[in-house]
């Protein structure tokens, strides 16, 4: 057992939370917006799990990428030569701006909910907000089968 094999395995299953976090603030968020519906205090809770999950996910994410991660250690050996590589570049580089940039969106979202005058209005910003920002983490995942460096659905033991 070894530090690395934690945060991967945190990192990994956190994923979860933040799929499921996404899912329930975005149905009723689409529905209130197109409705007019109440924005309620139930609303704000799974808003702001998904903040906090994709939070979460940003400090793991980060350790791996600054100390933990074996596959960033080799990366950071030769960065250049690293960018030439499909599995190396995709850690290196993309996997990490594009989840900060869907974290960041997240943060403004949440954010912009508070300040938006109207119910209609918080529906429509978080719906907007928090959309783009799964859309990001969704295309950024390293599904099973899918991008440079495929990873399990469900992690079960430690690497
Ligand atoms: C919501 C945001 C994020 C999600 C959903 C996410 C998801 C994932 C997933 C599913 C894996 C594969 C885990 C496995 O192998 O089982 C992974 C690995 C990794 N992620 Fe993220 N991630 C996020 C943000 C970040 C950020 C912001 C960084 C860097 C600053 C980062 C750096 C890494 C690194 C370095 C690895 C592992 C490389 C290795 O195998 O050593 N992640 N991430």
């Amino acid at each position: 057992m070894s530090a690395y094999g934690i945060t991967l395995f945190l990192h990994s299953w956190t994923r979860w939370a933040v799929v499921v976090t996404a899912l329930m603030t975005l149905v009723p968020s689409i529905l209130g917006w197109l409705s007019g519906a109440h924005w309620d205090d139930a609303k704000s809770k799974w808003a702001s799990w998904y903040v906090n999950s994709t939070s979460i996910q940003l400090v793991l994410g980060l350790l791996l990428y600054g100390v933990f991660s074996p596959v960033m250690q080799k990366a950071f050996s030769n960065f250049g030569g690293a960018m030439k590589d499909g599995v190396l570049r995709f850690w290196a580089v993309e996997h990490m701006m594009m989840m900060i940039i869907a974290v960041a969106l997240a943060h403004i979202g949440a954010g912009r909910i508070k300040k938006a005058a109207s119910d209609v209005g918080k529906h429509r910003v978080a719906f907007i907000f928090f959309g783009l920002s799964i859309l990001i983490i969704m295309a950024s995942i390293p599904w099973p089968g899918s991008g440079a460096d495929p990873r399990p659905l469900f992690r079960l033991a430690l690497p």
